[in-house]
């Protein structure tokens, strides 16, 4: 096992130990790929969420929200094309009995060979030091180019199967790069089928087909469906945006990695609604927008790239992800699509409505085009933990797990910890807790030692810890510990609200 799936599986053992995620109905033995939050979990989730709703719709004044059910009338996924075309192509190993997307299989090659290539960069940067020119390099390095035309043959090909749906060149293509199962290290394999990932149930007592709903697979046709309703009685003007966070559900063949991929999953979703021909300068816009917000949430630069679609989906003319470096690599956490005018001009046929806008400045109806930006919920969370959790030797021998969460989305603003449970420190810190709790989570804890305190505030996330003890009652100041540093401050308590509320703003951040 390589110490990046070490490293992911602690991060997994830390989200259960610690109150964040649990396994579905786990006194059932759990459920596939569906995961509960925990006290923390929830905390942690509602901040990312938080961040934003406030980033797109309070900072944005031509954005508005939307909270639509997750049922919708069928004939909205069949306007959609989800009934047509919302599939994935499968493939079964006939050793292992294992399931697998054809397109992650081949995905995952080509994963390989760019992987190598940023190696590749990395001993060169090392060799060359302040010399190296990174340009030059990439386009002359017999290694890197080898690499890169066996990139560009791979998703040719693919993205010419896909393109045509021909399902035999995708197995073909498998075939030819001699892809074994990662379990059993099997080649035999099936034919590739498609397989549509939408939930159907039923509506009420009779179980006919008439009567067949389907569990939202994305939040965006609540979206679309309302264009009208929002229009008039928002007030907004074109170029607007609709914002909206909510469940969606896809039978996704290969569930795993733990949140990265289940079928139950929480999306947040704004649909920007612009004039027809200006729908690439906004998909620019939006593309740069969002990356910033991926930033703001403590990503470095090397841990974000930009992955351009080789296919986009049924409704999109351009797409783009944006990806993080999981410890099982980098994978798509945001999909920024160029939706044209397409569902829309659907749900018009469908319908038998009209979803136009009249535009007084050109004095014309049209059915705007749209640019989606969608991110899941929960793979930022698993993003936001990846890149927060740490495991490091201290000074005095001993180690501490520490989530080095941004503060602003810690679950626990501060941990308040009297130094024993007697002489009037326990009331002296429910004080300190009246001044702050109105504006910040916080976390009382008189139990164990104080060391062993800090240690499980640390595991949280906690940005700050205060101390009450004898000198408190005294003059009134207690010890504040910086998560990161460990350093530990005296202060006065009349300016706690001050110093806590300018550690957890995240005005700063955009
Ligand atoms: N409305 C467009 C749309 O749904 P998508 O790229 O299929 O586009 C958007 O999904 C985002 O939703 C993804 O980038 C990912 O973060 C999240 N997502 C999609 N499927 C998911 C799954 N099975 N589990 C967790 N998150 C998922």
């Amino acid at each position: 096992m390589s110490q990046q799936d070490d490293l992911f599986k602690n991060i997994v053992s830390h989200c259960k130990e610690y109150g964040f995620i649990f396994p579905s109905s786990e006194i059932y033995d759990g459920l596939g790929a569906v995961y509960d939050y925990g006290p923390y979990g929830i905390e942690l989730k509602k901040n990312i969420q938080d961040f934003w709703w406030k980033a797109m719709v309070q900072l944005n004044e031509n954005i508005v929200g939307l909270d639509s059910a997750i049922f919708m009338h069928p004939t909205t996924w069949k306007a959609s094309g989800h009934v047509d075309a919302f599939n994935d192509p499968l493939i079964d190993n006939k050793d292992s009995k294992k399931r697998y997307r054809a397109d992650v299989l081949i995905e995952d090659v080509v994963e390989k060979y760019r992987q190598k290539n940023a190696k590749e960069v990395e001993k060169a940067k090392g060799r060359f030091g302040d010399a190296f020119d990174e340009t030059q390099f990439l386009a002359t390095n017999p290694n890197i180019l080898r690499n890169q035309q066996k990139i560009d043959e791979i998703e040719g090909k693919f993205k010419t199967a896909l393109e045509a749906g021909d399902l035999e060149a995708i197995k073909q293509l498998i075939v030819d790069l001699e892809i074994a199962d990662p379990v059993s290290g099997s080649k035999n394999w099936t034919d590739v089928r498609q397989f549509n990932l939408m939930f159907a149930t039923q509506l009420g007592s009779l179980a006919d087909d008439s009567n067949t709903i389907y569990l939202r697979p994305e939040t965006a046709q609540g979206i679309f469906v309302n264009f009208l309703n929002v229009l008039n009685t928002s007030r907004q003007r074109i170029p607007f945006g609709i914002a909206q966070v909510g469940k969606a559900f896809r039978n996704e063949i290969v569930a795993r990695q733990f949140i990265f991929r289940t079928r139950e999953f929480e999306q947040m979703e704004m649909q920007f609604f612009v004039r027809p021909g200006e729908e690439m300068q906004w998909y620019e816009h939006w593309k740069a927008e969002r990356l910033k917000w991926h930033k703001a949430l403590g990503f470095g630069e090397n841990k974000l790239r930009y992955h351009d679609h080789l296919k986009t989906a049924h409704y999109a003319n351009a797409a783009v992800d944006i990806e993080f470096e999981f410890p099982f690599g980098f994978k798509e956490m945001e999909g920024i699509h160029s939706r044209t005018n397409y569902d829309l001009t659907q749900h018009e046929e469908h319908s038998g409505k009209k979803l136009r806008y009249f535009d007084p400045e050109l004095n014309q109806h049209y059915v705007p085009y749209v640019v989606e930006t969608s991110v899941g919920l929960n793979r930022t969370f698993l993003a936001v933990m990846c890149n927060s959790y740490k495991e490091e030797a201290l000074e005095n021998g001993e180690s501490r797990v520490v989530l080095a969460l941004p503060a602003f989305l810690a679950p626990i603003k501060v941990g308040v910890l009297p130094l024993m449970k007697k002489d009037g420190l326990p009331e002296k810190a429910r004080e300190v807790m009246s001044l702050l709790k109105f504006d910040h989570q916080l976390f009382y804890d008189e139990k164990d030692s104080i060391g062993k305190r800090y240690r499980r505030q640390d595991a949280l996330g906690t940005p700050y810890c205060i101390t009450i003890d004898h000198q408190t009652l005294e003059d009134n100041t207690v010890t504040l510990r910086d998560r990161d540093t460990m350093a530990q401050e005296r202060i006065a308590i009349d300016k706690l609200p001050e110093i806590v509320a300018k550690k957890v703003g995240w005005k700063h951040l955009l």
